[in-house]
């Protein structure tokens, strides 16, 4: 299976799509006297957010404006998750109750778009109970929106878009339109090609691509000279860049391609998975000074047994030895990782497994899960006959052990002085604004000299389980 490169002559067609929209609706807002307006919200995770910016980019191009809520929008996109249950219920939820400004005002048109939509099942589930959604276009589809918004806006009734081949899609040269502050997302590659049993994300979205070099260091470059200075790449699986790209490429070899851009800017990345994550790695996260000493690498389960009904290739003991070697590498280092809780069959001493190796690596940050069943994947014909209560039991108990080492960590920082970004105002009025240290902790900060969008060394004057609290030294 070979990835499709979007061709700059179909990208060419998109932006002739776009510049008639533009057109369009600026007749448009001459009659109603303000530019129309248009209104995204986005499910699951950076990817998706990476995915949502491509689109409100778009539809800038296309003349619209940001517009504050739903109600106040003539063009609606909800971009979906659909890694857990509790997302596509959030999101459906969100556009079923978009039917009373459908009827109020049928000339708004509401878009549904990402993973969610992108499973097999789900454009005949939209087209029979959602017959407020005028727009369907899965993750393949993406690049082609200003086309399927176009033959919405001249006359087709409703229109779906959930085709593509699985190999993937890669589009260079669309608009991207970013929050503006400190911090940017950068896709570096996209897919997976990992299949763990429980995931859906490889069905939604594809096999592993991987951006051409060249396009993510002119990206980067870009991005500095806009005044980003907090920088996260971004794929489903970084470890793997490059293995599609005819150039002889890996991750490390990017990042030291991305450490040399000239300016003052920290690059972060995720997600690492550990059967990829290798020593020449965290070797070059150590030598790059650019790159933040900050690891997210999900572990999912401490039990062997779980691991390889997950399919997800390695060892408790595996991990154990990566993350000695990496904190050997750089003492510093802020870890954080992911966790599911009842995968089906877990018994107690699988789960117990998992929070005892919290316990003994003691991260800095967790994200932990109750297994929810995603039809389609291997996981949803396993057996599984753990009690919910008893899983709900687990994840709380495993949620105590991990705020307990948590706070460890943080009361660890009390009185040290550390490098932060500042890059926001927080809620507190002494400690008026927001920071993240190096390792990508969050801060709230007092002090003279702190400015937004400028580095500062701060000291720890006091910590709680998810903020420390630091003056400007
Ligand atoms: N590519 C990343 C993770 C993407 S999904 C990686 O492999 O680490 C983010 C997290 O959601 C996963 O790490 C996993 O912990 C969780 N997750 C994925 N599928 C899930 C499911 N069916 N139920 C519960 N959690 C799930
Ligand atoms: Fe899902 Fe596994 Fe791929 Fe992560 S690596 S996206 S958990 S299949
Ligand atoms: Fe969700 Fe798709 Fe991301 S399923 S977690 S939005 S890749």
């Amino acid at each position: 299976m070979q990835k499709t490169v979007v061709s700059q002559e179909q990208i060419a067609h998109q932006y002739e799509y776009m510049q008639f929209i533009a057109r369009m609706n600026a007749q448009k807002a001459e009659v109603c006297g303000h530019k129309l307006r248009a209104f995204t919200q986005t499910f699951g995770c950076q990817q998706n957010e990476a995915d949502t910016q491509r689109i409100a980019g778009m539809l800038d191009e296309m003349g619209y404006e940001k517009a504050e809520s739903a109600q106040q929008a003539d063009v609606i996109v909800i971009n979906t998750c659909a890694v857990r249950e509790h997302a596509e219920s959030r999101a459906l939820g969100n556009v079923g109750a978009l039917s009373h400004l459908k009827k109020a005002r049928p000339d708004v048109t509401i878009c549904l778009c990402g993973c969610m939509v992108q499973q097999e099942h789900m454009p005949e589930k939209i087209k029979k109970s959602y017959p407020q959604v005028d727009i369907v276009f899965g993750t393949h589809a993406l690049w082609r929106f200003p086309e399927l918004l176009y033959r919405r806006l001249t006359g087709d009734k409703r229109v779906f878009d959930t085709s593509g081949d699985a190999a993937g899609y890669i589009a260079e040269g669309l608009p991207i339109l970013r929050d503006g502050g400190t911090k940017a997302w950068l896709s570096i590659m996209y897919g997976c090609n990992n299949f763990c049993t429980y995931c859906i994300v490889p069905y939604v979205r594809g096999r592993e691509r991987s951006r051409d070099p060249q396009q993510i260091v002119h990206e980067l470059e870009q991005l500095v000279a806009e005044g980003y200075k907090d920088i996260t790449l971004l794929g489903q699986n970084v470890n793997s860049y490059g293995k599609d790209l005819d150039t002889p490429i890996d991750f490390s070899d990017l990042l030291v391609r991305l450490n040399a851009v000239p300016g003052d800017f920290l690059l972060r990345f995720m997600t690492s998975h550990p059967k990829d994550a290798s020593h020449k790695l965290f070797d070059t996260m150590a030598a790059c000074d650019k790159v933040a000493k900050q690891l997210h690498l999900p572990f999912q389960s401490g039990s062997d047994t779980i691991l390889k009904r997950m399919n997800r290739g390695y060892t408790a003991t595996h991990y154990r030895e990566l993350i000695a070697y990496a904190r050997g590498k750089m003492p510093d280092l802020t870890l954080s990782s992911d966790i599911i809780v009842g995968f089906p069959g877990e018994t107690e001493q699988d789960f117990e497994q998992t929070r005892a190796l919290v316990d003994e690596i003691g991260f800095d940050m967790l994200y932990t899960f109750l297994y929810s069943k995603r039809s389609g994947t291997p996981a949803a014909s396993m057996p599984d006959d753990t009690p919910h209560e008893v899983k709900q039991e687990r994840f709380e108990r495993l949620l105590r052990t991990q705020d307990e080492r948590v706070q460890a960590r943080q009361d660890a920082y009390a009185g040290k002085c550390l490098r932060v970004l500042v890059d926001g105002t927080s809620k507190g009025t002494e400690y008026p604004l927001t920071a993240r240290t190096e390792g990508g902790l969050l801060v709230c900060c007092a002090g003279d000299g702190l400015k937004i969008g400028e580095f500062a060394q701060v000291r720890i004057e006091k910590t709680s389980l998810r903020c420390l609290f630091g003056r400007s030294v």
